[in-house]
């Protein structure tokens, strides 16, 4: 039985028959399904009573204010109850009219201009429409199409987005893309295809784009997309200049710089928006996930005057563009951050668990790099300190799964890295314990594997 009356086995059968659960492999180790029933602050009760630290703020890193947070859900109430939404194009409702009006003030430079969705993929829809209509209506490049983006990006799963995504999981369902998208080499840390220093590597990166640029015909391109900080194989931190460089190769070439920030923005790396810590104004931003603190689903859009203006009628629309109850949700969340300083935090508290993580890691064997940011960091591991090869087995799921079973914290595998990104209420005593069960569970999977 469950706490609150249910039996358990039989909402687990019904999830058997009746859920299709993305992403998860038929009969693969993961494939059970993981049932949760409370959360309060950052502690998620599972369907057998059983609690557990999330230091992933859930897997997909949207949760930046833990569960349980009241504030937020009588806000949502308050507004289902007076005006829960009124539609799309222009209609609006005061809540979404106050979000535009805070992102407005918060986002980088002059990006004041917002267009609400329903989350990441449809921001990245959204922006890469905007991209090209605007390129079209100013005049500037009439038959401009096309996007580039970056090796292992991930912007999202519908197909434009799918388009300029090179995440392996889903990678092969768009062939054949949308046309027009090409790839260039990203900054990676510890590793990369061409055995390069880190630094040579994330200027290599930036020259690879100009010359991509002009392989297609700079007229034809209409934008390039990144996130300021990549999180394919764990919280990948090109150097400043990397973003200097990138907004000056754009700049020449009139090519529209989308900064997507569905998984940054929001405190997320101790800044409102990663593009901050580059000194980086986009043309474009995307976010979603923590706008809401994952209260509600919301993404959004942003652009500045100029290039809203170009557009005589942005041809776009969805349904539940600025739903008034998750705006509800989004300027509470953001409220709070801003009121309890929860930014300047994070940015003090990824200091320290960066510092924690490598006196507890930093001497393993199989350990190759530790990095981060904020409330979002990655130990990266390694089959081999030498040749830098990374595990082809499943030892980085392993060492994952040793900290939920052994010592109830929950952390995420991605690609060569494990990951955390604790909700930004999580308090010193919570990093301490994750970063023991990490140190524990590294120790014990490279024991058990003859690992050292
Ligand atoms: C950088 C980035 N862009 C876009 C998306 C897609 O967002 P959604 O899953 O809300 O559609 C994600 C999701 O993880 C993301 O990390």
């Amino acid at each position: 039985m469950t706490e609150d009356g249910r039996d358990a086995g039989h909402l687990l059968q019904q999830a058997r028959a009746h859920c299709l659960m993305p992403l998860v492999a038929h009969g693969g180790a993961e494939s059970e399904p993981v049932v949760y029933v409370r959360g309060e602050g950052c502690e998620l009760t599972d369907i057998h009573g059983r609690t557990y630290l999330d230091m992933m703020g859930s897997h997909t890193r949207a949760n930046s204010l833990g569960y349980g947070n009241r504030e937020i859900a009588a806000a949502v109430q308050q507004q289902l109850a007076t005006l829960h939404y009124v539609g799309t194009a222009a209609h609006l409702a005061p809540p979404t009219i106050a979000l535009a009006a805070t992102l407005a003030r918060l986002a980088p430079g002059r990006l004041d201009r917002v267009m609400f969705v329903s989350g990441g993929s449809e921001a990245v829809e959204c922006a890469l429409k905007l991209a090209r209509q605007y390129q079209q209506a100013s005049g500037r490049k009439p038959k401009a199409y096309k996007t580039i983006s970056r090796w292992t990006a991930y912007h999202g799963a519908t197909m434009g987005a799918l388009s300029v995504t090179d995440w392996l999981p889903v990678r092969d369902v768009p062939d054949a893309r949308v046309p027009g998208h090409s790839f260039v080499p990203n900054p990676t840390g510890w590793t990369n295809p061409f055995g390069m220093d880190e630094e040579s590597y994330a200027e290599l990166c930036a020259t690879a784009l100009e010359r991509q640029i002009e392989l297609e015909g700079p007229e034809l391109v209409a934008a390039f997309i990144g996130e300021p900080i990549m999180q394919a194989h764990g919280v990948q931190i090109p150097p400043r200049r990397y973003w200097q460089r990138v907004r000056e190769i754009c700049d020449r070439h009139g090519v529209l710089l989308i900064a997507d920030e569905v998984i940054t923005g929001f405190g997320r790396t101790g800044a409102w928006f990663a593009c901050e810590h580059y000194g980086l104004e986009p043309d474009i931003m995307t976010v979603a996930k923590a706008l809401t603190a994952g209260y509600a689903p919301m993404g959004a859009v942003l652009t500045r005057g100029e290039i809203a203006d170009a557009i005589p009628m942005f041809r776009h629309v969805h349904t539940f563009s600025g739903h008034a109850a998750c705006a509800a949700a989004a300027n509470a969340a953001i409220r709070i951050k801003e009121r309890d300083g929860l930014i300047p935090r994070a940015k003090q508290n990824g200091e320290y668990l960066r510092q924690a993580l490598e006196d507890a890691l930093g001497g393993q064997p199989i350990v190759a790099q530790v990095r981060g940011i904020g409330h979002w960091h990655a130990v990266e591991l390694t089959a081999d300190r030498a040749t830098k090869a990374p595990f082809a087995d499943d030892t980085v799921a392993a060492v994952v799964r040793h900290m939920r079973d052994e010592s109830g914290v929950l952390a995420c595998a991605i690609g060569h890295a494990f990951e955390m990104a604790p909700p930004l209420i999580a308090t010193q005593d919570q990093l301490d314990r994750a970063v023991t069960a990490a140190a524990r569970a590294v120790h014990a999977v490279a024991r058990a594997r003859g690992l050292g």
